[in-house]
């Protein structure tokens, strides 16, 4: 038998899933840890803590499944994204902690930047959008605010990673200093169009090159593990970030394939081929993981509080013990009874990127409850990933591009039934469940499986997509466009526009 091991460090937990060629889940392992909040707006992680929770958890899996190292083909990195690390290239200590993708510290730089009229040189090159998101102002952030750390960086001491880099650097015993070009294409420093690290952004940011990582396509022989971390030496087959590695779990390997991960937030990504299009609607166009030196692309979307409402449904209003509940308490009431919610606790992201938009919810009245407060909640999960399949549909009708017609779901939400329903009727479309949920960590599986030769095309791994179920809507397209209309008019109420 062949087995490929994915690493998955996501932003709650560090996770590691064993697959068999057929890409079957055989064991898996999960492991949370703690998130820092030093004070409102900022998180972190501690880079440590990371890391021993990854190799345990890595250790788990292959224990739980009756495996050694030896036993497994090559293994692949799938990591929270943007996230950011710099360690001092001889000691490997970090400078500082992780500075999370979801952590606002660098807001004021990024309105400098904006101010300094750099956003369409940022969006030229890299795709982004200038936001304290991605990892470029962040790092500048620990070079201003770390004693020493500029100086050091300058003398060529340090190095920078996302996660996938860090955790090479440990599986390696520090020998790889690498990243891939879809946490590349994250940073806010990488020219996606040649795949290199752009000197001019660096320049602007005043950001060392010394300091970065080599980048390689997704699927590459990075490298051996230590033989200590689990008994023998594995490839290191495949890195991808997260929601580009669910993206090639699901197999959209061709323009107007798109799946929709819902996790914390929602991260809705349409491949678009091996061109780079620019949105005119709010997205932002990223690196696909890449399997060969040629380039693919895809338009993102991401919604920062997703499945995260239900946790403040749980721990700020209390309104249910556990998160599993909600559905229940949603299906209680037939809909929402006018009631529309806004959950932007922490702005809100793509299409609309608002970083002062507040947490609203409109439409109360006497007979409003908890029940209708839950539905608006779950549904506002689907009102969002609406508004970005509506802002892609936009971009691709103004490109002559190809429309998306289902759209490919995963993540912990995706099991809410009435959610997924509820998604089909806003969209029009069928929302597609596959039988693999766990795509996140399949598609760095299926890297690191190309990578090593475990398979030989992607007509291979498309012919093992399995679907579960189809929703297909049934809402009345005046309806759901009436239903839309009044989210819209609840953000601009949410962002006092
Ligand atoms: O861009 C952030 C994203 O990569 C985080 O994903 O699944 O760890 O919340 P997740």
């Amino acid at each position: 038998m062949t087995y490929l091991l994915a690493l998955d460090q996501g932003t709650s937990s560090s996770r590691s899933i064993v697959f068999n060629a057929q890409g079957h889940v055989v064991s898996m392992a999960q492991r949370e840890f703690a998130q820092i909040y030093p004070q409102p707006g900022w998180v972190e992680h501690d880079p440590h803590e990371i890391w021993a929770t990854q190799l345990a958890t890595a250790r788990e899996a292959l224990a739980k499944a009756g495996l050694q190292g030896r036993d497994i083909a090559a293994l692949g990195i799938t990591n929270q994204r943007e996230t950011t690390l710099l360690w001092n290239r001889r000691t490997g200590e970090p400078v500082h902690n992780a500075i999370v993708w979801q952590d606002r510290r660098a807001e004021p730089t990024c309105a400098a930047l904006r101010d300094a009229g750099l956003e369409p040189l940022v969006r030229e090159r890299t795709g982004l959008v200038i936001d304290a998101y991605f990892s470029a102002t962040k790092i500048q952030w620990m070079l201003d605010h770390v004693p020493g750390a500029r100086e050091a960086a300058e003398r060529g001491e340090l190095a920078f990673g996302t996660v996938d880099t860090w955790l090479v650097w440990q599986l390696t015993g520090g020998r790889l200093h690498v990243t891939d070009v879809t946490n590349a294409s994250r940073t806010m420093l990488f020219d996606i169009h040649r795949n290199e690290w752009d000197d001019e952004l660096l320049a602007a940011l005043r950001i060392p090159r010394s300091l970065l990582p080599q980048v390689h396509p997704s699927a590459h022989l990075y490298g051996e593990t230590l033989p200590e971390w689990l008994g023998a030496a594995v490839n290191i087959g495949g890195i991808a970030g997260d929601q580009q590695s669910a993206l090639f779990g699901q197999t959209c390997f061709r323009p107007g394939l798109a799946k929709n991960t819902y996790g914390t937030g929602c991260f809705l990504l349409m491949h678009t081929g091996s061109h780079a299009e620019l949105s005119r609607n709010g997205l932002i166009t990223t690196s696909a993981a890449q399997t060969t030196p040629t380039r693919e692309y895809a338009q993102e979307g991401s919604v920062f509080i997703g499945g995260a409402v239900v946790q403040w449904l749980r721990d700020g209003l209390r309104a249910i013990k556990a998160s599993s509940e909600v559905e229940r308490l949603a299906e209680s009431v037939p809909d929402s009874g006018g009631v529309m919610f806004v959950p932007a606790f922490t702005g809100l992201g793509a299409p609309y990127w608002k970083p002062q938009a507040t947490g609203t919810i409109v439409g109360l009245t006497r007979g409003s409850g908890a029940a209708h407060i839950a539905r608006a909640a779950l549904e506002s999960i689907a009102y969002q990933s609406a508004a970005l399949l509506q802002a892609m549909s936009r971009d691709v009708q103004a490109a002559g591009g190809v429309p998306v017609t289902e759209l490919r779901v995963d993540g912990g939400a995706c099991v809410n039934n009435l959610l997924m329903q509820f998604q089909a009727d806003l969209l029009g479309i069928p929302v597609v469940r596959p039988k693999v949920i766990e795509t996140t960590a399949l598609g760095a599986a299926y890297l690191a499986g190309l990578a090593c030769g475990v398979y030989h095309s992607l007509d291979e791994l498309a012919a093992l997509w399995q679907v579960e179920r189809r929703f297909l809507p049934t809402m009345p397209r005046g309806r759901a466009e009436e239903l839309m209309h009044r989210w819209e008019k609840a953000v601009r109420q949410a962002t006092l526009d």
